[in-house]
């Protein structure tokens, strides 16, 4: 059976969030009798050199997209073994990142939608099913409803679509995006892609789409109600039969304490009480922090935005930073959250490492070091960090939402059980009051947070199991 993933990022050629490790790693983990798994994937000029010279050119042609011809150019490549497709049109990803904003990214992506669904006769691939990831991709089921399915090759093609992110849907006026994609009144209805006298791109997605996924089974939930809704909780109501929650594995070979060649030092779930800690060392050494092997850091990796929870941070940070802790944050985004921790890297300059950019080996570093890491989000569909915190190791703290609910166990002391510290109301003394008690079983019952660790470093957060839902589903609906 073919499958053909259709996406705006993907690891190891393109990343600025968890949708590039789940593009870059899903494919390879279905098996290779039942399922040819190919990826296509814009050809940004930010791609690294190495990769763009790996690619091979296969040819060109022009498209029709709204009034005018646009140029379609295909390169492929091996990447341990699956097979990617890179759409190349300079005017669309010429930028140095894969993401301009809106409206700029409007034409982006509905070119790169169409192109998708163009070039496969030429690239003589006919997918069975089309898996289709978040709204930048929301026009290919829509595509291929309109055109696409007149045509012969295209007649039966199934697709689902997933979502990485609700809040994200492309909307824009409905005038500009109807010039812009070419598509007639028929699809500007309330049931179809208008939203709101607006229009939708995602939306056109969840409606035309054969079945519907997320990344975890309590977002699939909480996307029903209007507070995570983002407006479509009615929409995802009606669908909810076609609607199901997969959980985010993670590639537990890139991501692995023992073989990291990006880390410090090596470890792993038998010798992490003595080896671990030589992580932190050199990171506190490498940023300037007090060297103490036992104050208990705390790490933030993440876009520096709303979902992730940041208002909480801020109000709380002056108050955490009177404690015992260090925080190590890496990230990028808005800039008030930027200059938030600027300014408490400034005012607590042996305690707060702020680190205002974008770099995987850092990441990996930081989830090898610390003890803890924070990540307290508004809204979280599945979240890659705390995964990869639970491999390492570190301890996530988060809130009790979306895939944070569903990968970290709380700690309950008369159990012993639990794998991280969790608390329930957007709130910024909860969470502090949280923060604090994972300071006290650290500080105070080193054996508990230790077996803790066991615990968190026992999970199994591969795609193996995932994968097997993904296959059970494409199985159900291409029949
Ligand atoms: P989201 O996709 O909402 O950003 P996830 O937790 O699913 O959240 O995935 C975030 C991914 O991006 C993780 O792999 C994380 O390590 C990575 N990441 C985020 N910010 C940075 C950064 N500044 N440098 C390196 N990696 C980052
Ligand atoms: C989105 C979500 C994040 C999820 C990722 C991959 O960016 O914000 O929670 O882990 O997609 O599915």
């Amino acid at each position: 059976k073919n499958i053909l993933f259709v996406a705006s990022e993907c690891v190891p050629f393109i990343k600025t969030g968890g949708l590039a490790d789940v593009v870059g790693s899903l494919p390879k983990y279905f098996p290779k009798e039942y399922f040819d798994v190919r990826v296509v994937i814009p050809k940004y000029a930010g791609i690294k050199e190495q990769f763009r010279n790996q690619m091979q050119y296969v040819t060109n042609f022009y498209m029709d997209l709204n009034w005018r011809q646009q140029y379609v150019g295909i390169f492929e490549m091996e990447y341990e073994g699956i097979k990617f497709y890179f759409i190349d049109n300079e005017e669309h990803f010429g930028g140095s990142t894969p993401y301009a904003g809106m409206p700029w990214d409007l034409e982006k992506f509905a070119y790169f939608s169409k192109a998708a669904l163009s070039i496969l006769p030429t690239i003589g691939f006919r997918p069975d099913l089309i898996h289709c990831h978040d709204w930048q991709t929301g026009l290919v089921p829509v595509y291929l409803h309109e055109r696409f399915q007149a045509d012969e090759f295209y007649r039966g093609i199934k697709t689902v679509m997933t979502i990485h992110n609700l809040k994200f849907q492309g909307i824009w006026d409905r005038k500009t995006i109807q010039s812009i994609t070419g598509l007639s009144d028929y699809y500007f209805t309330p049931d179809k892609l208008e939203f709101k006298h607006d229009a939708s791109y995602l939306k056109g997605g969840l409606v035309y789409a054969d079945a519907i996924t997320t990344v975890s089974n309590t977002y699939a939930q909480e996307i029903q109600t209007p507070f995570y809704g983002e407006g479509l909780d009615g929409l995802m109501c009606a669908r909810a039969n076609d609607l199901r929650g997969i959980v985010n594995g993670l590639d537990y070979n890139e991501w692995n304490p023992e073989t990291d060649a990006q880390i410090a030092k090596n470890f792993n779930a038998k010798n992490f009480r003595k080896e671990k800690v030589k992580n932190k060392l050199a990171l506190q050494e490498e940023l300037g922090l007090e060297v103490n092997p036992k104050t208990m850091m705390i790490g933030i990796v993440s876009r520096l935005t709303d979902q992730k929870g940041f208002d909480l941070i801020s109000y709380m940070m002056d108050e955490m930073c009177q404690d015992a802790v260090q925080f190590v944050i890496l990230g990028t985004g808005e800039e008030r959250y930027e200059n938030m921790f600027r300014h408490f890297a400034w005012k607590y300059d042996k305690k707060v490492s702020a680190n205002i950019y974008y770099s995987d080996a850092m990441s990996h570093k930081i989830y090898a070091s610390c003890d803890a890491f924070l990540m307290p989000s508004l809204f979280e569909p599945c979240g890659l960090s705390q995964l990869m915190s639970l491999r390492y190791g570190t301890l996530p703290i988060v809130r009790e939402t979306g895939g944070l609910k569903d990968t970290v166990e709380p700690y309950n002391e008369y159990e012993g059980t639990g794998t991280g510290f969790s608390f329930t109301n957007y709130n910024a003394h909860e969470m502090m009051g949280t923060v604090r008690y994972a300071e006290r079983i650290y500080y105070d019952k080193k054996r508990e947070w230790n077996k803790m660790i066991d615990r968190a470093m026992a999970q199994d957060f591969s795609w193996a199991n995932s994968a097997k839902q993904y296959e059970e589903m494409y199985n159900w609906l291409i029949g």
